[in-house]
């Protein structure tokens, strides 16, 4: 557990902190701050030595909400420890905590920063949404199906934000991909009424088991309430976590364990929600999104928005879906991953040239060498179908097929 201490008015936090040291924290914060306006307020987690984004992420609304409602300027001393600094830097930690000396980062790698949305018409929540799929795409291993129970979840958790918080400060999200457990996890917290509060209830513990079952919602002529009780159920029969901290409930899944909830030594002022969902299951989408008995398919999902062609072929259009991985192998590596998840629910992929003049030669070799040897000749020509191509594209991608055939799959080269 992580040591947290006020000391006039700087909160010093220290160890290893986990998301059940957040009522310590937002009790700090509220000690340190109250009700008072204009304050310089010091976050020092100098010596903080491991930090995950489910116990960090619900602190960046509270944060900001002090900003920009009481004219608190915090004053951050990231870690020291040089890897946990950098992760404040590259989740946007730093950034929301102290916007005028750190500058946000928009493309970390393997995860979705901290982003902040409104929800009021713009198409920031979308955007965000499409950044957390195309991560899953491009690293982990999907099929479209889970894609699209993954899509579901997180768009219904963030719908609740700007329909049912009231939040002054909007929604914070930030996502995580796991590549040994092939699993992904997001955290969407506001700083908003709390869910006992938006349903009318007066008892945090029991608004949470009834907000994630079936049907339960504040309006039903509205809402149909199956926000949270579909998002509980992916991540539950996916093997992943489902956590709630909403004032003063906490209800959380977690492995094996049974669902339970507890209240917390201090409260949460707002509502977070943490879903971890498990990528390998098949046939989930099915028995995970069942209302009144019925399995409910979401229409027009990512791929298909993404991808599809009316007349249903999958067609990637390199210049705007790879373009910004051309440059190296890393970037091969994703649109390869991105092609291979494509490929488990699809006959044929179309790759499209258009506009597309020249890319390296190690991204070559990570999509057209290593895809050309994985799946031997035959099949790539038959399922991997390519438009547009000039005689700088052809030249690349067949060089690129004859060096890896060469060298089988196994050698590396590094550049
Ligand atoms: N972020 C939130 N802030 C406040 N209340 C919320 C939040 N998310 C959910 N709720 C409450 O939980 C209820 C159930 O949510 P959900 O399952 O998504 O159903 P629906 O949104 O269709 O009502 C909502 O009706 C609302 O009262
Ligand atoms: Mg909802």
């Amino acid at each position: 557990m992580g040591t947290i201490e006020r000391k006039g008015n700087s909160i010093l936090v220290r160890d290893r902190v986990f998301p059940d040291d957040l009522p310590k924290l937002g009790a700090a914060l509220h000690g340190a701050i109250g009700h008072e306006e204009d304050l310089k307020i010091g976050l020092d987690f100098s010596e903080c030595k491991a930090l995950f984004q489910s116990a960090m992420l619900p602190v960046i609304p509270l944060v900001v909400r002090y900003r920009e409602v009481q004219r608190i300027t915090f004053v951050l001393k990231p870690p020291v420890d040089r890897e946990l600094g950098r992760l404040f830097l590259n989740t946007n930690w730093a950034h929301h905590i102290d916007p005028g000396n750190h500058p946000p980062n928009r493309y970390p790698r393997g995860k979705v920063p901290a982003l902040r949305f409104h929800g009021d018409g713009d198409d920031g929540q979308e955007a965000i949404l499409e950044r957390v799929l195309e991560l899953i795409l491009g690293t982990l291993d999907t099929s479209r199906d889970m894609l699209k129970a993954v899509e579901w979840s997180l768009g219904e958790i963030m719908d609740n934000v700007p329909v049912h918080a009231e939040s002054p400060v909007g929604g914070f999200v930030q996502a995580t991909a796991y590549t040994e457990s092939n699993s992904v996890e997001f955290v969407v917290a506001d700083a908003g009424i709390g869910i006992a509060a938006s349903m009318g209830h007066d008892d945090d513990r029991a608004a949470l088991r009834d907000a994630i079952t079936e049907g339960v919602t504040r309006d039903s002529e509205r809402n149909a309430g199956n926000g949270l009780f579909g998002s509980y159920q992916v991540a539950v029969l996916s093997g992943g976590e489902f956590e709630i901290r909403s004032n003063r409930g906490v209800l959380r899944r977690a492995g094996t364990d049974d669902l339970r909830t507890w209240s917390p030594r201090a409260p949460y002022l707002g509502t977070s929600v943490r879903c971890k969902i498990g990528l390998d299951e098949s046939g989930l989408l099915e028995r995970a999104l069942r209302f009144k008995g019925k399995p409910h398919d979401p229409p027009r999902d990512f791929v298909e928005r993404e991808f599809e062609s009316n007349s249903g072929l999958l067609v990637m259009k390199m210049a705007d879906t790879a373009s910004a991985h051309f440059g190296s192998r890393k970037g091969g590596r994703h649109i390869r991953r991105v092609v291979e998840n494509l490929l488990r629910d699809h006959p044929v992929i179309v790759f499209d040239f258009r506009g597309v003049g020249v890319f390296t030669s190690s991204f070559a070799d990570e999509v057209f060498g290593r895809l050309f040897v994985s799946m031997g000749p035959r099949a790539f020509m038959t399922r991997i179908r390519m438009r547009n191509v000039d005689r700088t594209v052809e030249g690349l991608i067949d060089r690129a097929i004859v060096q890896r055939t060469r060298l089988g799959s196994h050698e590396t080269d590094q550049d």
